[in-house]
């Protein structure tokens, strides 16, 4: 299979972009800087760019996995010892990077390294042929070889034109079989590495929504919401996006009619530490190509 050229070319230029921007938003956490300022400079910086985020920035503390970014009015600040992922997804015409690093403010070197060289271990593995189930036992082996485990529940995904999760799935333990893989195909792998249970639970909190559904809604509040939604052509958008107030009642009424499906905070224990690491490839004839290094 040959990938028609501007299709490749796409992802390849938001891959650049998304490891330069998040290489400078992940410089923005520091000891004492504010959470929404360092998240609204970092989502800035892509649409300043003529690009797109395909997703709300994801900064998730210590035992928190994924999915939080900051509230609106958010007055949380990094302090010391906290571990912070900074997950960012930048698309072009659609066409999506999706990459993550983790932000040590403490004493988690190994910890960071372990999910690290846990993907650098299956992107090494990757070409046609290979099983995805061997990616997910690369995953597991290193970060076991590391004294941490797994998150077992949390995958790297397939990435398609405005979708951010498609198939194949790349598990992030060791599996019999999975999805054989294919030139062509373009995922993201993203291995965490937790001192926890190495499941993650949601939380009660939401601030990440997406809409599967295309009905109208009636309630002033939820028209609000799905005229930012519309433009996202399906990808996520942060509840801090959406301007105005009674923005709780028109999200749950949205939720409740099946319009609006809610991303919960995704945590392992609590006290635990979770260090995330991820980049999007395109599996070439050989092995693969990382559009986010
Ligand atoms: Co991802």
């Amino acid at each position: 299979m040959i990938m028609d050229d501007v299709v490749y070319d796409a992802y390849r230029e938001a891959g650049a972009l998304a490891q330069k921007i998040l290489h400078r938003g992940a410089g923005l956490v520091k000891e004492g800087a504010g959470l929404l300022e360092m998240v609204e400079a970092t989502e800035t910086m892509v649409t300043e760019e003529g690009a797109f985020l395909a997703f709300p920035l994801n900064v998730s503390f210590n035992e928190a996995a994924a999915h939080d970014t900051a509230m609106p009015g958010d007055e949380r600040v990094f302090a010391r010892g906290d571990l912070v992922k900074v997950d960012l997804g930048v698309h072009i015409d659609g066409y999506i990077a999706d990459t993550a690093m983790t932000v040590d403010l403490g004493d988690h070197g190994p910890l960071v390294e372990a999910s690290r060289s846990a993907l650098e271990a299956a992107i090494a593995l990757v070409r046609p042929g290979v099983a995805t189930g061997e990616l997910g036992a690369a995953v597991q082996a290193t970060i076991e070889e590391h004294g941490y485990k797994p998150v077992a529940n949390l995958t790297g995904h397939g990435l398609d034109c405005y979708n951010l999760h498609t198939r194949p799935t790349i598990p992030n333990v060791a599996m019999s079989g999975g999805a054989v893989l294919e030139e062509g195909m373009v995922f993201a792998i993203e291995p965490f590495a937790t001192t926890g249970s190495g499941r993650v639970g949601e939380a009660t909190r939401v601030e990440i929504y997406q809409q599967i559904a295309a009905r109208p809604a009636r309630l002033p509040s939820a028209k609000r919401i799905l005229e930012t939604a519309r433009p996202r052509r399906g990808l996520p958008f942060s509840r801090r996006w959406i301007p105005g107030d009674k923005v709780e009642i028109g999200l749950s009424t949205l939720v409740r009619a099946g319009i609006l499906h809610p991303f919960p905070m995704l945590h392992d224990v609590p006290g635990s530490f979770v260090s995330q690491a991820e980049h999007t490839l395109i599996v070439t004839e050989e092995g693969c190509e990382v559009t986010t290094r």
